[in-house]
């Protein structure tokens, strides 16, 4: 298996008997395999991997590199599920500052004007393209905007301007549906049954990477290793199902609140985020679930490490720990050593970052009386991200079954769009 699950930092009394767990989780992989639970009709992730046509994964690829070939800066143009995938994709194999050709930015995230003029003024430099992503194609943030975009588009391109969009959207519905038919941008679908948070496999995220340069076909291979490794109902034998179910204990049982998800590499900070709206959104309902949050380690040890490691005993820890960092960095001997750090000449960074995640293990496993769950790559390839990012898809529905919640909507985020719709005068609110 790609992914080590390691539950060493938990301490005894903290770790269930699985035993006792294996009627229980068996027949929700029963559920989860006949698509019979809550939200059934969302279940398309399973096994989109497997089932994807190589000529869809082919049509991407070559749109993808046109338009790395044409332009230099791609605007992703989403919120939520729509973006929070290839963001962290794209930080996670590329880096925060790649010098790729095809500089990915992103939009339709936000409705606060400065940031979107900043964005629009940057525009005026470069020769861009637009990918929007709507799976409903009415989502307030994206549609304005995705407007803005083209009036950007029109005042520097003209009528070449509908060349520079690609959209993903719903296959028949929606005001986005509507406006690809019209004006015959070239488009991609995501399936009905599969939600936003659960479609970084599809054109959602594949575009977005493509366009990055990145091998969405190792994407989507990692995908389909981790769907046959961790289709197992058997709690004993399947870790993607133990992590579920130790978290589901932990809060349940144990009493935490918090799960605080932390990585070790500021690259990974995204695919913190999209690993916190996976299961924020998928179980923070009916009043239940644990909080996720997150660090990035080392940085955050110098602010939130302090309530970690002595303030009130909320949370647990679960570790995304990369063993053999994509760049490294040897410290060199310094002969008038006046910083005192010699005794780190010939030591590499990934090595002296990988004693500050074994010391932080300790301080807040032993000293803290922190429970820590640990999740172990052994490097950071498209491959192995795709694995990953199945992994957690897999426990999160396994996880919110057990807690006896829909992992697939989010009734409660139609809340404050209804109020703001009231005080922007939309019609019908
Ligand atoms: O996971 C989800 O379903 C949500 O986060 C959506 O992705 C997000 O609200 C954006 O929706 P849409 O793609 O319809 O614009």
């Amino acid at each position: 298996m790609k992914i080590e699950v390691g539950f060493d930092y938990l301490g005894e009394k903290n770790l269930p008997n699985f035993n006792r767990y294996k009627r229980k989780v068996a027949s929700i992989d029963k559920m989860i395999k006949e698509r019979s639970g809550l939200g059934n009709d969302y279940l398309g992730w399973l096994d989109y991997p497997l089932s994807v046509e190589t000529s869809l994964l082919d049509d991407i690829v070559l749109t993808a590199n046109e338009y790395r070939k044409k332009y230099d800066t791609l605007v992703v143009c989403g919120i939520g599920g729509s973006y929070l995938g290839s963001k962290a994709s794209i930080d996670a194999l590329r880096g925060l500052k790649s010098s790729d050709s095809m500089e990915i930015i992103y939009l339709g995230n936000s409705l606060d004007p400065n940031y979107v003029s900043e964005i629009l003024d940057y525009l005026n430099k470069r020769n861009f393209a637009v990918c929007v992503i709507s799976k409903s194609g009415t989502t307030t943030e994206t549609s304005v905007s995705f407007r803005l975009l083209k009036e950007k588009l029109k005042e520097k391109y003209g009528d070449d301007y509908r060349n520079r969009i690609v959209a993903v959207t719903d296959e028949t519905n929606g005001a986005l549906r509507k406006e690809v038919n019209n004006e015959g941008y070239k488009a991609y679908v995501l399936p009905g049954d599969i939600g936003g948070r659960y479609s970084v496999m599809t054109p959602v995220g594949l575009f977005p990477l493509a366009a990055a340069g990145i091998d969405i076909k190792a994407f989507i291979k990692g995908m389909n290793e981790a769907r046959g490794d961790f289709d197992n109902g058997d709690i004993l034998t399947n870790p993607c199902y133990q992590y579920a179910l130790v978290r589901y204990y932990l809060h349940t049982r144990k009493k935490y609140k918090v799960e605080m998800f932390n990585v070790y590499e500021p690259r990974l900070s995204g695919v913190s985020e999209w690993f916190k709206q996976l299961f924020d959104e998928s179980e923070g309902k009916d009043g239940k679930a644990l909080l996720v949050s997150s660090c990035t380690f080392t940085t955050d040890l110098h602010s939130l490490g302090q309530f970690i490691q002595e303030g009130n005993k909320i949370l647990f820890e679960t570790i995304l720990y990369v063993k053999h960092p994509n760049n490294d960095i040897v410290i060199k001997e310094d002969k008038d050593n006046l910083d005192g750090l010699n005794y780190l000449s010939g030591k590499s960074l990934s090595f002296i970052n990988q004693k500050a995640y074994l010391g932080t293990l300790k301080a807040h496993y032993e000293n803290g009386n922190v429970p820590n769950i640990t999740l172990t790559l052994d490097k950071m390839d498209a491959t192995n991200l795709g694995y990953l990012y199945y992994f957690f898809m897999k426990a999160c529905a396994m996880s919110a079954y057990l807690l006896n919640v829909n992992p697939f909507n989010q009734p409660g985020v139609e809340v404050y769009k209804k109020n703001m719709f009231h005080l922007l005068g939309k019609e019908g609110y």
